[in-house]
């Protein structure tokens, strides 16, 4: 379309916008606003389900190992949350994501319980650098444990073939717990990978000593893990003290809170809104829930998607127990996903 007959349509339209329009008919074609439409929810364990989402226009594609961001309307508020994409790139554009229900996590349990084949969701690009090189390194190791498995489900799937000798270590409670544990004893038994399968409930948590026995070869592999805080600081240490730390690729799935104080009022500046807020919730979720939306990305502090000027007033860094604090005027840069009230304070939105 020129761009007279655009000024036509646009003064037809008004006070719409033609792309207005074209939104309420076709919400994936708008560039702008990226989206996705949910179509398939395929149960995977009893508690984590694999959605099957229709990206719009504008998606730029990913690589494996990579997250996206995705937005869902809650209640009236749009939550954002980074979820693995478990899919390898597709021609139609299609990806997957693969979401564990956290009990009382809310939008875990809306996207697995309550979404639906047409629901429209938000998305991001992705992004994220857990993922492998190019060329693949011959000998690799993951270690995943529980929903740890996604982005390595998305390598394995796109890779599977062309890698030479992967070892897959994965922990879960039981059996019926393993997310795409059909599938990566299908793998295993094709000889693509081999998978050593640790059911916690019996055998306890691994340890990263344990590998020595599972993996005699474990440090001349390139490594990538995935799973909880714990297993992971467990693994960089004992990368660490063997030498070897740059040879381990980890991706975390939420940042670890060390630190919690007093909280404070929290005044969002631009909202002008006023709320209490204790002193171990992120002001990024204080936000939220006060119908604030402030920027974010990944939720845990790596990637400074959430910088918002502090104005006046003392926050704490939730990682470090960090006390930082601006006199009215200044314009002090927080990490509002880590950073929580430490006292009264205002914050630009
Ligand atoms: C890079 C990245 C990739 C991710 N990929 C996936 C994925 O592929 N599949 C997947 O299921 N999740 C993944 N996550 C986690 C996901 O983003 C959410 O954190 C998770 O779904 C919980 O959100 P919620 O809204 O349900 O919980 P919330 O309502 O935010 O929190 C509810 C409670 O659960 C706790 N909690 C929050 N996150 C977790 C967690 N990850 N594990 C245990 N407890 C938690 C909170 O502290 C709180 O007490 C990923 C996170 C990151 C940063
Ligand atoms: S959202 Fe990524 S650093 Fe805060």
């Amino acid at each position: 379309m020129g761009p007279a007959a655009r000024r036509l349509l646009a003064a037809v339209t008004t006070p719409l916008l033609p792309q207005d329009y074209v939104d309420l008919v076709a919400p994936l074609a708008n560039p702008a606003t990226l989206r996705a439409r949910v179509e398939a929810v395929l149960p995977e364990t009893p508690d984590a389900a694999t959605l099957v989402l229709r990206t719009g226009r504008g998606w730029r594609g990913h690589v494996p190992g990579q997250y996206v961001r995705i937005g869902v309307d809650i209640d009236g508020v749009r939550r954002w949350r980074a979820y693995s994409i478990t899919s390898g790139p597709r021609d139609d554009g299609r990806i997957t994501i693969t979401v564990k229900a956290i009990p009382g996590g809310l939008v875990s349990t809306h996207l697995v319980r309550r979404a639906a084949p047409g629901t429209l969701v938000h998305l991001d690009q992705a992004t994220g650098d857990f993922h492998l090189p190019a060329p693949a390194p011959q000998r690799v190791l993951f270690v995943t444990a529980g929903s740890g498995i996604t982005p390595v489900m998305g390598m394995l799937r796109h890779h599977g073939l062309e890698l030479a000798d992967v070892v897959l270590v994965h922990s879960a409670p039981t059996a019926q717990d393993v997310v795409f544990g059909a599938e990566l004893s299908a793998r295993a038994a094709a000889g693509q990978l081999r998978l050593v399968e640790r059911h916690t409930a019996r055998e306890g948590i691994l340890a990263p000593a344990d590998l020595t026995r599972l993996v005699p070869d474990w440090r001349q592999r390139e490594t990538w893990a995935c799973g909880p805080i714990g297993m992971l600081d467990a693994l960089e240490g004992h990368w660490a003290a063997a030498g070897l730390a740059e040879r381990l690729h980890t991706e975390r799935f939420r940042s670890q809170v060390l630190v919690a104080g007093a909280g404070g009022e929290v005044t969002f500046t631009g909202a002008g809104r006023t709320v209490i807020a204790d002193g171990a919730t992120p002001l990024l979720d204080v936000g939220e829930t006060a119908g604030v939306l402030l920027p974010s990305g990944c939720r845990m502090g790596i990637c400074m998607g959430c910088v918002r000027p502090l104005r006046s007033g003392a926050v704490r860094d939730l990682r470090t127990g960090a006390l930082t604090t601006a006199e009215p005027g200044d314009g002090v840069q927080v990490q509002t996903c880590v950073t929580a009230a430490a006292g009264a304070c205002a914050l630009d939105d």
